[in-house]
Order: C-alpha cells, then structure tokens, then sequence
C-alpha cells in the first residue's frame, strides 16, 4: 500500500522545495517533482508544508518526583505529542540513588513497551555515581541509550557533585557518550529558598526569585569546564538564561564539543506568569524557572546562531488541583515542572510567523537536529527515501487558540491558555500511518516502538 503526499512545500534545514513525497509501507519510498510518482491513495497537501515528524528530545512521562508523579502516562503523552506534530519522543529514564542503570532501564521499558502511540528513546538520569553505574554507562549505550543526564541542582535527590560529575564525564569521553546537564546551583539556590521561607516568602514566585539566572549562569560554566577537562561531550538541557547562553557561546567558539536546548516556556513566558494570584503561578514552576522577558531575545539570537540548537519542551505536567497545590503555604513543594509536548511545533511555529527563526531553522531545531544529536539521523529528522515515513503536513495559514478545554494532555491546566496561533497540524504519518488527520486521531497505544539509538552524530 503506498501514499502520495501531493504538491506541498517540502521543508529541510535548507528551505521548502514543491515536491511529492511517495510513502510505501512504513518508510518514504520517494520524493520527486510534483508529478512524477503516482500512490495508492493520495494526501492533497497544496497549500501546506510537509515536515519530518517533530522530535521532543526531552519528555518526562510518568515521572517521579516530590513524592508524586508527572500525570501524562506514555500513552496519553504520546498521543497528545502526535496531535502536535511530534512523531518521537526521548524519554528519562530515572535511577533512584541505590538502584543500578540496567534495572532502572528495564523498569522504564515495561512502563513504555505496549504503551505509546508514536516512536520512542530513553536517556538515562544519573543519580548514583559509583563504580557499578560508571560500568553500567556502557551496557546501556550498548542497549540504545548513549545520554547520561546530571544534576547540579536537588541536592539531596538527583544532585551529583562536581568529584561525582567528573568521574561520569571520563568515563562518558570513555564509551563517546553524551552527559546532559541541568546546571543549576542547587547548593546555592536551597540555601536562597531556605533563607525566602525564613523570612514569609512563600508565594510560587520566590521559586524563580530564588534560583537567579546568575546560578544558572555559573553552573554551566563549570559544567562546561568539567567538560573540557575530561573531554566529554556535554549537553545543557532546557536553557533559560542569558549568562547561561554566554558561557555555551563561547565554548562553542573555542570548539569545544557543547550544545544546547531551551524550551517554548522560556521563550514566550516570563517571571510575570509566575505572579498571577490565587496561587495560579504554581502552574509554571519549573527549573530552571522563568525568567524576566529580558531573557527572551537572547534565546531566540541562540537558536538563530545555533548556540542553541535543539527546542524540547521538558514536558513533566502535574495537575494544579492536588499536586501544583501541595505547594500551598511553602513554594519549595510544588512539583517542578510544566506542560507542553503537546504544542511546540505551534510554538517555534509563530517563531517563524514573528520573523524570529526561518522555516528551515523550525524544522532544523524541532527534528533534523535532535535526530543528529541523538543518533537517530537518517531513520528519522529527514524526508528523503529510505527514512521513516514520520511526516507532518502542516497548514500555515489555519489558526487556532491554544486551551486547556481542547489540548490532548492529561493535565488540568494549559500554560499557554488563550494563546492565539497562526499555523495547525493537518495529517500526521507514524511510520507510515496517519494518526492524525482532520478527522480525529486514529493511532493506537503500542503503535510506537522503542529506538535504539546510536551516539551523538555532531562529535568532532
Ligand atoms: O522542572 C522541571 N524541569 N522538571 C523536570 C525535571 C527536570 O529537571 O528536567
Ligand atoms: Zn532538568
Ligand atoms: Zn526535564
């Protein structure tokens, strides 16, 4: 049975060409000038734009965290993420201190296998450094998981220390992994927050008054320091602030193997949401935290430039009712973290609506770039023959209002309520299955499969 995507504009990093895509089975057979192939059934995409399916390098289903978890399972958050354009997510995988990598891996494949709707990869959350985990790296990247993320923040929980940071970064220069670090300083940042509840501030906004931009900025300094002592390649995940940016800029001008993400939320949020009343600022605590508007334009000067060259949304929701409001009284326990997998190819789309990004830097940043960074380029990231037929047809002229009402995520609120967008998903293929059509959604928990990935394909 075969396929034919008709007449759209077929978008790479380069630019948009006019071109039909032929899909035969699960893989794209095919892309020709408009005319030349024939399919079984056809796709009218005139007027649309055909993208390879949007990659989410950071997602968090299920997770752990604050003595509750994030309420997306792998099926809700999958089939919320195919809604939006997103065909694969890459997972964390959690190790709890005092449990080994390969049985926490484990544990996430049976939490997953069966359940997701579209194509799915783990990294691995490094909690436990010692030398039976240091072993275990290589086992895992073995087993399709060639990223390690550390903590410099929570201490107490995920946090590792420097001395620990260190022996994973040589042993990962060891094995050509990639460490993904949330650099924050958490030492610094619980004393800060320690010292705020002392003194009867204890309102949602102290969250980001308490871990400024300056921490975020220090701590990926040396976290690219340790880098460069060890060799390891590093990752800065979920990006939000200025001085952070400087350091990775300069890094990557010295050549040094460095690169880095942000997220939708740090790009069109700001500090400001985190004072709506009745306790609502509970909803866009994350960390690193939102940050003053101030901030925004430099992020998008990154993903222009590339020092920033990945967009993941760190999807990890937790309902306001009952998990946001166990915060209540003490900022320090509201569970961290924000939704948003569901609507980050909208997102950088109005990027290219407000002139910030080109259409090919969109497509570059949500797919082509993390299916390289995470060693899933050509199967995916691409539309050529012989790659996964993961496809989006796009339409940049429809219009739609972002809602808790209608989003597709399990969760009881949207961090981006009310906003108006210009650009929808039209039809998205999975493997060569639409999913998602006008109609409705007509993919299946435990159509996706688990992608055993190869390393970090940008390593000079
Ligand atoms: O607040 C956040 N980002 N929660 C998810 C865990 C993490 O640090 O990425
Ligand atoms: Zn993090
Ligand atoms: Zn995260």
């Amino acid at each position: 049975m075969t396929t034919l995507i008709q007449g759209g504009q077929v978008v790479s990093p380069s630019g948009a060409i006019t071109a039909d895509v032929l899909v035969d089975g699960e893989t794209i057979a095919a892309v020709g000038a408009p005319g030349t192939l024939a399919g079984d059934e056809t796709i009218d995409a005139a007027g649309k734009y055909v993208l390879p399916g949007g990659i989410d390098a950071h997602t968090h289903m299920e997770m752990p965290f604050g003595g509750t978890h994030s309420v997306d399972s792998f099926e809700t958050g999958t089939i919320a993420a195919a809604w939006g354009g997103t065909t694969t997510i890459i997972d964390f995988a959690v190790q709890a201190k005092g449990t080994s990598l390969l049985s926490t891996l484990d544990k996430w494949h049976s939490k997953a296998d069966g359940n997701c709707a579209i194509d799915y990869g783990f990294h691995m959350i490094v909690s436990d450094v010692n030398d039976a985990t240091l072993k275990e790296m290589r086992s895992c990247v073995d087993g399709g998981v060639g990223s390690f993320k550390m903590f410099m923040a929570y201490p107490g929980v995920f946090y590792s220390t420097d001395g620990e940071i260190l022996r994973a970064m040589q042993q990962a220069r060891e094995i050509g992994a990639t460490v993904m670090m949330h650099a924050e300083n958490g030492i610094a940042i619980d004393e800060l927050a320690a010292q705020a509840v002392a003194a009867g501030r204890t309102d949602p906004v102290e969250h980001s008054l308490t871990r400024p931009p300056e921490l975020e900025g220090e701590a990926t300094s040396r976290a690219i320091r340790l880098a460069q002592v060890t060799g390891s390649p590093l990752y800065i995940v979920h990006l939000s602030a200025s001085q952070a940016l400087a350091a990775v800029a300069e890094a990557r001008d010295n050549g040094q193997n460095v690169f880095a993400e942000t997220c939708p939320q740090y790009l069109y949020l700001s500090i400001e949401d985190m004072m709506k009343p009745d306790f609502e600022g509970a909803k866009f605590v994350a960390s690193p935290p939102l940050r003053e508007k101030s901030h925004q334009a430099d992020l998008w000067r990154g993903l222009r430039t590339n020092d920033l060259s990945v967009v993941s949304t760190d999807h990890c929701p937790f309902c306001f009712k009952d998990q946001k409001e166990l915060g209540r009284g003490d900022f320090r326990a509201i569970p961290n973290g924000m939704p948003g997998v569901e609507h980050r190819m909208d997102l950088l789309h109005q990027g290219v609506v407000a002139g910030e990004i080109t259409l090919g830097r969109w497509v570059e940043t949500c797919s082509t770039t993390p299916a390289r960074m995470f060693g899933l380029y050509p199967r995916k990231g691409v539309i050529a023959a012989g790659s996964d037929a993961d496809i989006v047809v796009y339409d940049p002229a429809a219009t739609q209002t972002l809602s808790a009402a209608t989003h597709h995520m399990n969760v009881d609120y949207s961090a981006y309520e009310g906003f108006s967008l210009t650009g929808k998903v039209h039809t998205v293929l999975s493997r060569g299955r639409v999913v998602v059509s006008p109609d409705g959604f007509h993919g299946n928990a435990g159509h996706g499969k688990f992608l055993s990935r190869e390393l970090n394909q940008y390593l000079n």
